[in-house]
């Protein structure tokens, strides 16, 4: 597994496990037991995918069947709006905690900067409050644009260390990666294989047999070339192993150009910027 390293030194695995509409079932259990089986060292969840104690046993499961312990993981849950205001992100927290029958996160996000930028500070504020408290180990962001980082880092005492947003060859964020760089915040993306669509690209398959690699292989990799954490969602056992398998190949400069000009800024997820939380 490779890592990256945030501005504050901590460090978190390249490739994790996405779990949204992973039904709050057995199948959750299962894949995440199994990826962590397979290697998976980092598993992504929010309160919003409603899955947090199937996720949690999964959790168990793998580190009783390999024998690891829980701080060789790296566990990531998000905080929903209707728990946005200071005084309200503890609670939060401590029930996504309860729920994974775990003692810390590795990393709690805001889910959405949502429309009141006064409510985004005052959370940030509360999301601070638990780092201070050593109740998490790393707070950041998700589907922030730079302009939200622009009035948060004002207020901030303690910047975001990431940022996970929607990315993929169709969406490929070229002003956003720059800004991320210079501010120093990892970005990661979300919905990587645009939730699979981009796996039937001509594109991307023609790059496939050059490598002879497959589809999301090549995805999952580009990702890692842009030094994007990458969080591929499969309950598919056989996928979810493939999908950690792309550390034995690289990509040319001309296949990451070949993919970076697939770009059309099409999101299959909702803008963030007239995002309210209505639906998930
Ligand atoms: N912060 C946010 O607002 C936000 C929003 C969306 C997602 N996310 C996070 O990002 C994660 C990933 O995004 P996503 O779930 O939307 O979609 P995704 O990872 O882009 O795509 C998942 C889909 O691709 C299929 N798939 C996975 N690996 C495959 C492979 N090797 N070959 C063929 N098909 C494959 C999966 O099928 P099977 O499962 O049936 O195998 C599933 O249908 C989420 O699970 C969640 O953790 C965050």
């Amino acid at each position: 597994m490779e890592y990256v390293e945030f501005y504050n030194g901590n460090r978190m695995p390249i490739v994790g496990l996405g779990t949204f509409r992973v039904e709050n079932d057995e199948q959750a259990k299962e894949a995440v037991q199994v990826a962590i089986e397979n290697g998976y060292r980092s598993i992504d969840t929010a309160m919003i995918y409603g899955n947090e104690e199937k996720v949690g046993e999964g959790i168990k499961a793998g580190l009783e069947s390999t024998g690891l312990k829980r701080s060789d993981l790296f566990i990531t849950s998000k905080l929903w709006l209707e728990d946005y205001g200071r005084e309200n992100v503890a609670e939060a927290y401590q029930t996504s905690l309860n729920k994974l029958d775990l003692d810390y996160l590795d990393l709690y996000l805001m889910h959405w900067p949502g429309m009141d930028e006064d409510v985004m500070i005052e959370t940030w504020k509360g999301m601070e409050d638990l780092l201070k408290d050593n109740k998490v180990k790393n707070i950041g962001v998700s589907n922030f644009k730079s302009h939200h980082f622009e009035a948060l880092l004002s207020h901030a005492s303690i910047k975001p260390v990431i940022d996970q947003v929607e990315f993929h060859p169709y969406l490929i964020q070229e002003d956003l990666r720059t800004y991320l760089n210079a501010q120093r915040i990892q970005m990661e993306s979300w919905s990587p294989l645009m939730n699979a669509q981009i796996l039937d690209d001509e594109v991307v398959k023609s790059i496939a047999e050059e490598v002879g690699k497959s589809p999301a292989q090549v995805i999952i990799r580009w990702n890692i070339q842009h030094d994007v954490v990458v969080i591929p969602k499969s309950v598919t056992p056989s996928r979810i192993k493939e999908n950690l398998e792309v550390f034995d190949f690289e990509l040319s400069d001309s296949q990451m150009t070949q993919l970076d000009n697939l770009n059309e800024d099409k999101r299959v997820g909702p803008d963030p910027d007239n995002y309210s939380g209505h639906h998930k």
